[in-house]
């Protein structure tokens, strides 16, 4: 394995940041808003999206995969941490680092929504269409992306490459 050329710079992960941080400053305006970082990929996304936030915001993390029955999803979520505070009438931001075939997303929400809150958005910094394999949107979404594996900015294979500060392509050598 090899990470090869950069797909996303520091630079334009800043701007779209800021942009996507004024979109749901606009749409959630004035509201109080849960934001639910997903760990681990998304801890770096949701430290910098936060900060460009105008609102009335806590901030939480969860850990959660999917369980892969051969090459379909069963259904199931694993919770590996779960959230300290009850979301009951709260508005919830989900901050995820990629969609990637949308399993994990469409069970995440599907379990978040069962705890009775107002609302459930997620923001995914990438999103790879072509790999989804439901009907999963998110609502805010960085970048759309081929179908590479890339890491960076949060984003690992095999638990490394988290701290660099670009989006990299990782290629088979
Ligand atoms: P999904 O359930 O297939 O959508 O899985 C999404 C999760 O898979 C993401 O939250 C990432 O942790 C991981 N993932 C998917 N594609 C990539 C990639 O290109 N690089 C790093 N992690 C990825
Ligand atoms: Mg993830």
């Amino acid at each position: 394995m090899n990470i090869s050329k950069t797909l996303i710079t520091k630079e334009q992960i800043a701007e779209k940041v800021r942009k996507l941080a004024a979109r749901i400053n606009a749409d959630y305006n004035g509201a109080e808003l849960v934001v639910i970082g997903i760990l681990n990929g998304s801890f770096i996304f949701t430290a910098d999206l936060i900060r460009e936030l105008e609102l009335d915001i806590k901030v939480e993390f969860m850990g959660v995969s999917s369980y892969k029955d051969g090459t379909k999803s069963s259904g199931e979520l694993l919770i590996t941490k779960d959230l300290q505070l009850d979301i009951t009438a709260a508005d919830v931001l989900i901050v995820e680092d990629i969609i990637d075939s949308g399993a994990t997303a469409k069970l995440l929400v599907e379990t978040l929504k069962s705890r009775s809150p107002h609302s459930v958005k997620v923001c995914s910094l990438l999103n790879k269409q072509a790999r989804r394999v439901n009907d999963f949107r998110a609502d805010y979404v960085g970048f759309e992306i081929d179908d590479e594996f890339v890491v960076g900015y949060g984003l690992d294979f095999a638990g490394k490459f988290r701290q660099l500060k670009e989006i990299k392509i990782l290629e088979e050598v």
